[in-house]
């Protein structure tokens, strides 16, 4: 499938609000997550997003966060991901966090950073977990009782 995995640009945002609605509940307004979509942009580098583009149109995203300050071992956070329902299950959310990690990790290096691990916290039934189990070798680490909608699985991937 042609599809562009690229860092993300302002022009993105309304395309990735229609993903966020299409992918999650926790906002429904779509002015809601534009600000908080907005937010997130403009606190580059330590929120870093990148979209999955078809057509011109995008299909998807990835977040990713420094946690803990820009530290020589760097630990991110992959804080969200998520694919349009009709572009699912073609190999785009592996795409989007591999190839988005590879930038994040040439950002770390010319940092004269390395990156330590990535944190992810998933439903503890959300199939996602088979995704990060996939590209990233995460590993369930523990449960966080009623998160969000529910209780959250923290999964980990070690680097060094
Ligand atoms: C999670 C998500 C981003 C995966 O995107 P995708 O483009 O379907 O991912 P891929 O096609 O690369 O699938 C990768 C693997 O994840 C697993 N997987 C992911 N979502 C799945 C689903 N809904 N059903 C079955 N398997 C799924 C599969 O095992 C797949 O491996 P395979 O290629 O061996 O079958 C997408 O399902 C999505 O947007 N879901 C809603 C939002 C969400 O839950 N985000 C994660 C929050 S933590």
């Amino acid at each position: 499938m042609d599809v562009v995995v690229r860092r993300m640009r302002e022009g993105d945002i309304d395309g990735m609000v229609r993903v966020y609605l299409d992918c999650f509940r926790g906002m429904r307004d779509p002015k809601l997550v534009k600000e908080w979509m907005m937010c997130n942009y403009r606190a580059y580098p330590r929120m870093q997003y990148f979209v999955a583009e078809k057509d011109g149109r995008v299909v998807g995203y990835i977040l990713w966060v420094e946690k803990g300050g820009f530290r020589k071992e760097a630990v991110l956070e992959l804080e969200q991901i998520g694919v349009l329902k009709e572009f699912r299950e073609k190999g785009i959310g592996s795409r989007l966090v591999l190839e988005s990690l590879k930038e994040m990790r040439r950002y770390l290096n010319e940092r004269g950073s390395k990156l330590k691990l990535v944190e992810i916290t998933t439903g503890t039934s959300n199939k996602a977990q088979r995704l990060y189990e996939k590209t990233l070798k995460a590993k369930p680490e523990c449960v966080i009782r009623n998160l969000y909608r529910g209780d959250e699985l923290i999964m980990i991937a070690r680097f060094l």
